[in-house]
């Protein structure tokens, strides 16, 4: 086998050998070397070189680091939920390098000074790297194209309906003011709250949570996405639908791909309604809601068609006491970050896709659409973020393995096959042997859109 990458050192910080690497051409057989943070060969490398750590990665796969673009990490203002402590190491347990996280924290992340904060508190707690999106609203409508820029913003987020958190966006002038202003991929929360409004009599009437699909119906979300893809259309901007999860919505967007993007989640993958509700009652309460079987098997064709961009866990925990609140008092969100990938991995085992083609939606996707240097794909030069799967390996998920404060998840007792065992970023074992180890070491993600960010590197 050639070696890819020329050093006549040979002397590296981490060596990973005997794995099955997932290169942008496809799995092959290789040992592969880390130096500075950054990927410098890949070939036969062992009894060549030296390093000063290495995992032995026989019998396991090499994955681009797994990058989950949608997390609520509650930290400001919420933190008896989540913080970026803990947030972040959910993540990396579950095999995650790299987080987008969310603007609806107290206080709103509105302006320079909300993403600073959010920056400096990340600063040796984070273990994994991430960027912070700026939320879109009436109030900071045309200063979006300044505030799109800074360093460590992963873009403007707008909700369309309201969620959770006082972010709202739902005023056709307001939503044309912000598109207008910026020129970055939009992301949206596409729910339409005039419709939501009006529907929301239906579950306060009954307080029966197998409803909530029904409150918050397919045509609340078509709408939405209907007009929100128009809006871009008029002002020439991209646009990054979130969390799809109708079959109708699918449809539309299939023929909208040149100026829209798309994510699903792992939930609307893998539960259907009402059986999850009748289940997992308020546990399984979230927004857009998990709907019927119909719209699922709707989300996989479109992963099997190519519509589907992104898989991003919507991680948006609860306490389980804010859950037991009779419903609609109960608060709609679930944990998901720590579970994405072992529930992906699940599903290419059952051979609902393939891994390279999760690689697609999980690494390359997000690094194509939002343009993130030196990151999602294993080749040299790029950043050595790293994780490295069994895909034989069988767990059960549980409470007790969620490093989420809120301590909980919907897939509490799933028996899972192919699990994360180490994960690297930048270079640093951050998982070995799926235990943590060392110190937080994340940084802020560099975008090729954004001026004078801050390296991910050491
Ligand atoms: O169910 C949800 N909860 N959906 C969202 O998009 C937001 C989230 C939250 O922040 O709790």
């Amino acid at each position: 086998m050639t070696v890819e990458g020329y050093h006549p050192e040979k002397y590296a910080d981490l060596l990973v050998v005997g794995g099955t690497v997932l290169t942008p051409n496809g799995s092959e057989q290789a040992d592969l070397a880390c130096r500075d943070g950054r990927i410098v060969a890949l070939g036969c490398l062992q009894g060549q070189w030296d390093a000063v750590s290495t995992i032995d990665a026989r019998g396991l796969h090499i994955l681009p680091g797994v990058i989950d673009s949608q997390v609520h990490f509650r930290e400001p203002g919420l933190t008896h939920k989540e913080d970026l402590e803990t947030g972040t190491r959910g993540a990396v347990l579950g095999g995650v390098t790299g987080v987008f996280e969310m603007p609806n924290t107290n206080p709103l992340t509105l302006w320079h000074e909300d993403l600073q904060a959010k920056l400096d508190a990340a600063q040796g707690r984070a273990w994994c790297d991430y960027a912070f999106y700026i939320g879109g609203s009436g109030v900071n409508a045309k200063q979006l194209q300044i505030l799109e820029t800074l360093p460590g913003c992963a873009g403007v987020k707008v909700f369309m309906g309201s969620s959770f958190g006082d972010l709202l966006a739902d005023d056709d002038t307001v939503l044309r003011n912000i598109l207008r202003h910026g020129r970055r991929r939009m992301a949206v929360h596409a729910e339409d709250e005039a419709r939501l409004r009006q529907r929301k009599s239906i579950v306060e009437a009954s307080g029966d949570v197998c409803q909530h699909p029904d409150w918050r119906d397919m045509e609340s979300a078509l709408l939405a996405t209907k007009r929100i893809v128009a809006m871009a259309e008029e002002a020439g901007r991209r646009l990054h639908v979130l969390h799809v999860s109708t079959a109708e919505e699918m449809r539309y967007l299939a023929g909208h791909k040149r100026r829209v993007t798309v994510e699903v989640t792992p939930h609307h993958l893998t539960m259907a309604a009402p059986e999850c509700y009748q289940r997992l009652g308020s546990l399984a309460q979230m927004n857009p809601p998990v709907r019927e079987q119909r719209h699922q098997d709707a989300l996989w064709q479109a992963i099997r068609e190519g519509t589907v961009d992104v898989i991003g866990s919507d991680h948006a925990p609860h306490t389980l006491e804010e859950k037991a609140k009779p419903y609609p008092q109960s608060p709609s969100g679930m944990t998901g970050v720590q579970t994405l990938l072992p529930v992906m991995l699940d599903h290419v085992h059952n051979g609902r896709l393939t891994l390279q083609r999760l690689v697609d939606l999980t690494s390359a996707g997000p690094a194509r659409i939002f343009g993130l240097e030196g990151k999602g794909r294993i080749a040299l030069g790029y950043d050595a973020d790293l994780t490295i799967v069994d895909l034989s390996a069988q767990r059960t998920i549980t409470n007790d393995w969620i490093a989420s404060r809120s301590g909980w998840t919907p897939y509490d007792g799933k028996k899972i096959t192919g699990w994360p065992i180490h994960t690297v970023i930048r270079g640093h074992v951050v998982v070995r042997e799926e235990q943590l180890e060392g110190a937080p070491r994340g940084k802020t993600i560099q975008f090729l859109e954004t001026f004078g960010a801050i390296s991910a590197s050491d």
